[in-house]
């Protein structure tokens, strides 16, 4: 896929088909968020890899999305759950300012699923003192995110923002056909030239 393609069509998906991801997109996701690049490459990240149906089960009972949809229309139902879960993990030790790292390691993950067809939610609101003991971390590790992944079983699109002023219009909704539009401020409203 074209990159500018892959960028605008790479959305957060948050139904899924209930069909497994191969053992070869999954490695080529970690391999992705291994190239990301790292502040003073210092690389203090690493990944707690989650398959399997009653494992996945766990970690996403654990997990809260959608947060401008009612939980009936946002969370995914039983048959439209991620079939993995990648856990990215802060090493303290390495450096205890990693948000940056993460990003990027998220971003590639993502991009590297989504170029396999493979959609993706990045989770922050997720139950992180269970979640770190069900992981094994450590004192010196800390959970960042997990990101879930899978097959879409709905569309994404993206729309304007028509009145960038206005507190809830970056809220993402379902349309008519229960697909997500997701408001974007305008080019013009986030860019100004010196
Ligand atoms: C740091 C961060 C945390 C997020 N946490 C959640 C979450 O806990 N649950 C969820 O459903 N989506 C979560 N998202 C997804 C955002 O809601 C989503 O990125 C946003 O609505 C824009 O949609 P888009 O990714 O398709 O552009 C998170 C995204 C980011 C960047």
């Amino acid at each position: 896929m074209d990159l500018m393609e892959l960028l605008k069509t790479r959305r957060t998906y948050r139904r899924f088909e209930q069909k497994e991801i191969s053992k070869e997109i999954v490695d080529e996701i970690l391999v992705a968020a291994r190239l990301a690049s790292s502040a003073a490459n210092k690389q203090p990240l690493s990944y707690v890899v989650i398959q399997g149906k009653e494992k996945v089960d766990k970690v996403f009972s654990y997990t809260r999305w959608a947060g401008y949809l009612p939980p009936e229309q946002g969370q995914p139902k039983e048959d439209e759950q991620p079939t993995l879960f990648i856990a990215v993990v802060e090493n303290l030790d390495i450096n205890r300012d990693c948000d940056t790292d993460a990003g990027l390691a998220i971003s590639n993950m993502t991009l590297a699923a989504w170029n396999h067809g493979v959609g993706s939610c990045m989770i922050g609101a997720c139950n992180k003192p269970v979640l770190s003991e069900m992981f094994g971390l450590t004192e010196n590790q800390k959970l960042h995110t997990v990101v879930a992944f899978g097959y879409p079983s709905h569309v994404s699109r993206i729309e304007d923002i028509e009145d960038p002023a206005d507190p809830n219009a970056v809220k993402y909704y379902l349309d008519e056909k229960h697909d997500y539009v997701v408001p974007k401020r305008k080019l013009e409203d986030v860019v100004r030239y010196l």
